[in-house]
């Protein structure tokens, strides 16, 4: 409790209106100094004497954290929340939560923006026009893969792969997904996706996005012997997360060919990106802005500062992670 009466909450970093505004009104906001580093000694050090953090998935929040006397909950601003021990948190008795459903699209979006860019050279093509190389029109000048008509591989068909999913119909794509959870019936027909193995699914799709959340099962899902299965033309997109794919492997695989490119907006060590990924003009490169946009932003920001407002006022958030903690 802070001596101003209002509960005190830890903001890890600042968040975007009117996320700000719910907070403020709810509970006295500390904000983590932006010169400490982002390690679990130092979070719990600015915690002492919090009931909440507003966390990002920048922040690893684990057993150190949230043993911290009297942390009643963490609200993570992302759908993703691979940064928290929520076993942990629940043997602490910390209620977490997360920003799911507003930034499905957003990020469906921008999985397409990926496919797209990769498959046509966007980037590429654009750095060579700036250089003043385009010399005139050329019958063999930047040739790149079609998307309408293509086969599209969908990893994990939650609410994001099913946005993707519905992007790629209107694209006359032939679409299958994996994932152990099938759709209904009758999603998939309106879908018009095919649930099939994953190696089926390797083995004929033109372009293979991941939508899965990272958990110890889907770390190096795709790795060596998945790029091995995939066909030479495939270009491989993530905009899960960056453990999901095997980065060392998957640059062996381009490298050696084995696959044509990737789209990339997560990385297994961010911010770092694997040296051997640069120099490559096969891969488009994203620095994990799927849901950067600034209405989702907002609607993430204000979705993490109601869910904290709520608990801090006493009742069970909405988006909690973990129900089985008694209040
Ligand atoms: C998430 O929410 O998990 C994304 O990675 C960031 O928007």
């Amino acid at each position: 409790m802070s001596t101003r009466g209002k509960p005190r909450v830890l903001l890890m970093h600042p968040i975007l209106d009117p996320g700000y505004s719910i907070l403020s009104e709810a509970a006295e906001v500390a904000g983590y100094p932006a010169d400490r580093p982002l390690d679990e000694a130092s979070i719990r050090e600015a915690a002492e004497g919090c009931v909440g953090i507003v966390s990002q998935l920048i922040d690893p929040i684990r057993e150190t954290v949230l043993s911290t006397p009297g942390l009643k909950i963490v609200s993570n601003v992302a759908v993703g929340f691979d940064n928290i021990d929520v076993p942990a948190a629940t043997a602490h008795q910390v209620m977490v939560t997360n920003t799911p459903g507003v930034l499905d699209d957003t990020t469906a979006d921008f999985a397409f923006t990926l496919l797209m860019t990769t498959a046509r050279r966007v980037v590429e093509a654009d750095h060579f026009t700036r250089q003043g190389r385009f010399r005139g029109w050329a019958i063999d000048m930047m040739l790149g893969t079609d998307i309408f008509g293509a086969t599209l591989g969908i990893i994990g068909i939650g609410r994001i792969g099913r946005g993707v999913a519905h992007r790629a119909k209107g694209f006359n794509m032939r679409v299958l997904y994996y994932d152990p959870h099938p759709l209904p019936p009758d999603a998939e027909q309106q879908l018009g996706a095919a649930r099939v193995d994953l190696n089926r699914l390797l083995a004929e799709s033109d372009f293979v996005s991941v939508h899965v959340p990272l958990t110890p099962e889907t770390q190096h899902m795709l790795s060596t012997p998945q790029f091995e299965r995939m066909k030479r033309s495939a270009i491989v997109i993530n905009t899960s997360r960056g453990p999901v794919v095997d980065e060392a492997a998957l640059v062996e695989a381009l490298t050696a060919k084995k696959i044509a490119g990737a789209g990339l907006d997560v990385y297994e060590r961010e911010p770092a990106v694997h040296p051997g990924l640069l120099p490559m003009t096969n891969v488009v490169l994203a620095p994990h802005i799927a849901s950067a946009t600034v209405r989702t932003r907002s609607e993430m920001s204000a979705m993490a500062a109601r869910n904290m407002a709520t608990a801090v006022r006493g009742g069970r958030p909405p988006n909690l992670l973990n129900p089985e903690v008694k209040r």
